[in-house]
C-alpha cells in the first residue's frame, strides 16, 4: 500500500498568535512595498499598530497600494515613487517619511528584480541590473534609513533568497545578489548591534501569489513545485509575515546577524523544476517553460 503525505497545514493570521497593537506607535519604512510580499510584510506590521512609508518604482501602484493599506488597517500609509538604484531619491523619501511620521523604527529593504536566464543568455547589463537594484538597492537603503534607526534603536530586515544557498541554474545574478545582502547584514549586525540596532535577513521560499512564483516557476511544473517542498506546499504570505513579526518583535531581542529562512525546507531538496542537465547544455529547449516578461 502506498503511503500519501500528510495533509499540509496552512499559515495562521498573525493576529491569532500576536498582540494587535504588538508595533503602535512605531513606523517602518519598506522598499518594494507596494507589491508582493514586502506589501504584505507591511500590512502586517500595520495591522499590529505600526504606520508605514513605502516606495517603490511604480507610482500608480504604489498610490494604490497605500490606499488599501491604510483602508485595510486603519493606519496611515503613505507612497513615494523610488528607484533604490538611486540614492537621492531613496534621501528624499526617508524626509519625507521623517517629515510625516518624526522616526522610522523599522527597515525592510525588500526592492528587487529576477528572471530566469542561464549565463550564456543573460548580457553583462541584465547581470549588472539585477546586482544594483538587489545590493546597491539594499545597500542605499541602509545608508539612507540608518541615521533614523540608530535614534529609535531599531531594526533592520533584509529580504533574500534560499536559491543560492546551492548552485542554482538560470539565476547566476541574483544568486550573486542574494549572497551579497546575506554578507552586507552580518557586517551591518556586528557595526550596528553596539548601538542596539538588530539587522536579520528574512529568506523567503516559493510564495504562492507572488510575482516571483508566477513568472520563475517553469510552465507545467506548478504541481511538482508543491510536492518538492518537504511541507508538501508552496509557503502562504501569512508564513512570511508571522516571522517577520517575530523579527521585529521583543520577542527577537537577542537575535542579529542571522538568516531566518521560511521555505516548508524547500532548500534541503535537491529536485529541480527545470530539466537538469538538459537546460544547460541546451537551453532553448526549455524557452518553452519560461514566462515571458509582463
Ligand atoms: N531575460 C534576460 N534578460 C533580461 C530579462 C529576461 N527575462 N529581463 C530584463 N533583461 C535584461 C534587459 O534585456 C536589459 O539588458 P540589455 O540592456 O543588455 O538588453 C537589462 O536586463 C535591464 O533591463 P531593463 O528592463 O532595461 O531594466 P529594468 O531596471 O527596467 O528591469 C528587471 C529590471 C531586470 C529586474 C526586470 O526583469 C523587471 O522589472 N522585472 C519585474 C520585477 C521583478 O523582477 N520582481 C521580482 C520578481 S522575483
Amino acid at each position: 500500500m502506498s503511503v500519501q503525505p500528510a495533509p499540509p497545514r496552512a499559515a495562521v493570521p498573525s493576529t491569532t498568535v500576536f498582540k494587535d497593537d504588538l508595533f503602535k506607535g512605531k513606523v517602518l519604512f519598506c522598499t518594494g512595498g507596494h507589491s508582493g510580499i514586502c506589501k504584505e510584510m507591511t500590512r502586517a506590521l500595520m495591522k499590529h499598530g505600526a504606520d508605514a512609508y513605502i516606495v517603490g518604482r511604480k507610482l500608480e501602484k504604489g498610490l494604490t497600494a497605500a490606499r488599501e493599506l491604510s483602508a485595510a488597517t486603519g493606519r496611515k500609509c503613505f507612497f513615494s515613487q523610488v528607484d533604490v538604484r538611486k540614492p537621492d531619491t531613496l534621501k528624499e523619501a526617508v524626509n519625507k517619511c521623517i517629515a510625516e511620521f518624526g522616526r522610522i523604527d523599522y527597515v525592510i529593504a525588500g526592492a528587487a528584480g529576477n528572471f530566469l536566464a542561464p549565463i550564456s543568455r543573460i548580457s553583462e547589463n541584465a547581470f549588472k541590473t539585477v546586482i544594483d537594484i538587489d545590493i546597491l538597492g539594499s545597500y542605499n537603503t541602509l545608508k539612507a534609513t540608518l541615521p533614523y534607526i540608530r535614534e529609535t534603536r531599531g531594526s533592520i530586515l533584509f529580504v533574500s533568497a534560499t536559491l543560492h544557498f546551492r548552485g542554482l541554474q538560470y539565476q547566476s545574478h541574483v544568486s550573486a545578489a542574494k549572497a551579497g545582502i546575506d554578507a552586507l547584514n552580518a557586517v551591518v549586525a556586528v557595526e550596528e548591534g553596539p548601538r542596539g540596532i538588530r539587522s536579520n535577513i528574512i529568506s523567503p521560499g516559493p510564495i504562492a501569489g507572488t510575482e516571483g512564483v508566477d513568472r520563475l516557476t517553469p510552465k507545467g511544473q506548478m504541481d511538482k513545485a508543491n510536492r518538492i517542498v518537504p511541507l508538501q506546499r508552496l509557503g502562504q504570505f501569512g508564513d512570511v509575515t508571522n516571522a517577520t513579526i517575530f523579527l521585529f518583535s521583543e520577542a527577537a531581542n537577542w537575535v542579529t546577524g542571522q538568516i531566518f529562512v521560511v521555505d516548508g525546507g524547500e532548500h534541503h531538496t535537491t529536485t529541480s523544476l527545470l530539466p537538469y542537465p538538459d537546460s544547460v547544455l541546451n537551453s532553448e529547449q526549455t524557452d518553452g517553460m519560461i514566462k515571458a516578461r509582463a
